[in-house]
């Protein structure tokens, strides 16, 4: 039994631009995830955000009001006690961000889809998050229908309808369906009964040795910050299996980028775990599912700016290997969605550049072989990745990268 104050699930939030997510997160965590001054210029999430949230019940009202995210039951006033916490994974919707949602998806152990009320359903990154979700593998899904505040009745029914149509013979099929408002905050004691019945707490493996995927890296000290005080790199992840400890000798694949006499080489950093977080809680050993920040005696300059993510961290000499080309048997969808037009997806084609998703990390590999089902590609950033990997493709269509399938890394 975990803690229940310590986040013990990543649940991805999903969904089409501006149906609500970043609002929603904010709503049940009272955390607004959109920091970068990009973002909050161009009012779009582009970076995946993180809060985290601890789950409260009422001991005194009935099941449907009695949960939230209070120590005191926001219904009747009385006592609450935590039942467990999770971290959400904040996705960008835009059509050209779909690389950072795919990363953000290798850490997500459910999923709340979030669709508009007030907009026909499925909107084009409605289809596409969902199909992502389906590649990679994400099965707990709890829909939102968001935004009721601003439809009547009756078109919240209608729309109610358009989901349940989408979702047919999708790995949605049998997702709760919540209405909510984000922004009035309505309806969330039925959201958080939804979403800790639908996505339970991970296990992992604790005897396997540990492998942490990569989602941020940062440098955590004020401009101005005189040497002594310097605080070393910070890493953000989830661990999908294993247990880490603090004082940890750690390593962390690919590593760092050398040009040798124009021969590019990639070495493995070593350094060793100082602190670690989960939540807002100092931790002594971090387990699989929610997130964890790790702090280490590297030199910020080598994690700041999240330089590290889509990289593999745990112990010396017991990660998965480092890959620079791929191999992998492949399952293409029939169509392109997330674009107007819905093509036809054709098959993958000798020197074509794919866009290769693989954990948290992003990279672009051209195809030097195809065989049957089976396919071959040069990378332009190795991956530390196990075989048996989920791949998620995507392909150049109309100058966007598009999700095209998936494939499993055979050697
Ligand atoms: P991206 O991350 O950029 O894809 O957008 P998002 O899905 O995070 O949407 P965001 O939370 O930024 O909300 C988009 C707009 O919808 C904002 O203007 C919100 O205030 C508004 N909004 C979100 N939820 C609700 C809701 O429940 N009701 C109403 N009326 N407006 C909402």
């Amino acid at each position: 039994m975990h803690d229940p104050t310590i986040p013990s699930v990543n649940i991805g939030v999903v969904g089409h631009v501006d149906h609500g997510k970043t609002t929603l997160v904010s709503g049940i965590t009272g955390t607004w995830t959109d920091r970068h001054s990009e973002e909050l210029k161009r009012g779009i999430s582009i970076r995946l955000g993180y809060a985290d949230a601890t789950f409260y019940r009422c001991l005194s009202c009935a099941e449907g009001d009695s949960y939230s995210v209070s120590a005191t039951c926001p219904e009747c006033g009385g006592k609450t006690e935590p039942v467990r916490s999770v971290s959400f994974v904040d996705a960008p919707g835009h059509e050209t961000l779909m690389a950072t949602m795919l990363s953000g998806s290798a850490i997500m152990d459910g999923a709340m889809l979030i669709i508009a009320a007030n907009e026909p359903c499925p909107q084009p990154q409605t289809k596409e998050h969902l199909m992502a979700l389906e590649l990679t593998g994400i099965t707990r899904i709890v829909i939102v229908q968001n935004k009721i505040d601003v439809v009547t009745q009756q078109a919240a029914l209608e729309n109610y309808k358009q989901i349940k149509k989408f979702i047919k013979g999708t790995v949605a099929e049998n997702a709760p369906i919540i209405p909510v408002s984000a922004q009035k905050k309505i309806n969330f004691s039925s959201l958080i009964a939804a979403v800790n019945e639908t996505i339970p707490e991970i296990e992992g493996d604790p005897n396997k040795p540990p492998v942490l995927l990569i989602a941020r890296s940062f440098d955590i000290n004020k401009p101005g910050s005189k040497w002594k005080d310097i605080r070393g790199g910070v890493i953000g992840g989830s661990l999908i299996r294993g247990l880490l400890h603090d004082g940890d000798e750690i390593e962390i694949r690919p590593g760092r980028q050398h040009t040798i006499e124009n021969k590019t080489k990639w070495e493995p950093i070593r350094t060793k775990v100082s602190s670690m977080h989960m939540g807002s809680k100092k931790i002594a050993v971090a387990t699989p599912g929610g997130l964890t920040g790790i702090g280490t005696k590297l030199d910020p300059a080598i994690t700041k700016s999240d330089t590290l993510v889509g990289q593999v961290a745990g112990h010396p000499d017991q990660l998965p290997p480092v890959w620079d080309k791929l191999k992998f048997d492949v399952t293409l969808m029939e169509r392109v969605v997330g674009a107007t037009s819905e093509q036809l997806i054709e098959p993958l084609k000798h020197k074509e550049p794919l866009m290769l998703s693989v954990g948290t990390a992003v990279t672009v590999g051209v195809v030097t072989g195809t065989k049957k089902n089976s396919v071959e590609v040069v990378l332009k950033r190795p991956v530390c990745a196990e075989v048996g990997s989920r791949i998620a493709i995507s392909r150049q269509v109309g100058g966007r990268w598009r999700l095209i399938g998936m494939g499993v890394l055979t050697e």
